[in-house]
């Protein structure tokens, strides 16, 4: 294993460390609410703070952005991106699918990839070339060849309502083609499942840089494909993703199309 990727994994172990020794304990933390439908705790913060100690210490040039500190700057070329808790309303309520996610980009580029589920106990890993792994087990996506029988993953745009009528077009398309839909509360933890075959596509609208910077190099090491609502690369920016084995990503790509606006043609 990369050490780089070995530094990543601890870093998420310590955040995953704090986020369990809280999820019994959550009547007693203070929320914050950031934006509409958009929530903050201690633990959010303390297991940022974990994670960047754990980075600067290892690598005290690099440059990191996290959802909850911002930018800390260093040399552009290393950019750390950390989501310490995905899927913060799930944790909230108690309801166990959460993750953290670490990601490396080195000159753009996606390197080293963790998502961390601590209360299951799965470590999903990625380095750019060496393939995609769950606890040190090789994952891939599924090979179905097209919609039929297939679990697809996403997310509701809870925090952007102006596109919740193209979204549930988007679902009205797709809802009948499919076995299922799954709306799990962790955009990282989707890719990742995605990846190792537990669900076959994913898409969602106006997701965060930090919700998908790992979970996209998962996905791609395992096989997968990923990318903006028109199929090309510029997902990270515009935070609209489609995922999926290349059958199933293709297909999500074909059902969304009708019902773009303007606004989600990017
Ligand atoms: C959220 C989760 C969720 C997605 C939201 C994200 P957070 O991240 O990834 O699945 O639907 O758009 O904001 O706020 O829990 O870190
Ligand atoms: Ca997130
Ligand atoms: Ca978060």
């Amino acid at each position: 294993m990369h050490p780089t990727l070995t530094i990543a994994i601890k870093a998420a172990r310590k955040a995953g460390d704090i986020i369990l020794r809280y999820h019994n304990q959550i009547d007693i933390l203070t929320i914050e609410n950031k934006a509409a439908n958009d929530f903050v705790s201690e633990v959010d913060k303390a297991a940022e703070d974990a994670i960047i100690d754990e980075l600067k210490y290892a690598f005290p040039d690099h440059s990191i952005l996290g959802e909850e500190n911002g930018k800390i700057l260093g040399d552009e070329r290393f950019q750390w991106i950390i989501d310490p808790l995905d899927g913060t309303t799930n944790y909230l309520h108690g309801f166990p699918q959460y993750s953290v996610s670490i990601a490396l980009y080195i000159d753009n580029e996606a390197r080293h990839a963790v998502v961390y589920d601590p209360f299951k106990e799965e470590m999903f890993t990625a380095s750019k070339g060496d393939g995609a792994y769950l606890n040190e087990q090789r994952i891939r996506v599924s090979n179905t060849r097209g919609f039929e029988n297939t679990l697809i993953g996403t997310g509701f745009p809870f925090k952007a309502p102006q596109h919740l009528d193209a979204y549930l077009a988007m679902f009205k398309t797709i809802h009948p083609q499919v076995s299922g839909i799954r709306r799990a509360g962790s955009a990282a933890l989707d890719l990742a499942w995605m990846a190792a075959g537990r669900m076959d596509g994913f898409w969602e609208i106006e997701l965060n840089i930090w919700d998908i910077a790992a979970g996209a190099l998962i996905v791609r090491e395992a096989g997968g494909f990923i990318g903006d609502f028109s199929g090309r690369g510029k997902y990270l920016e515009t935070g609209n993703v489609v995922a999926g084995n290349e059958k199933v990503f293709k297909e999500i790509l074909k059902a969304i199309h009708p019902h773009l606006t303007a606004d989600l043609q990017r």
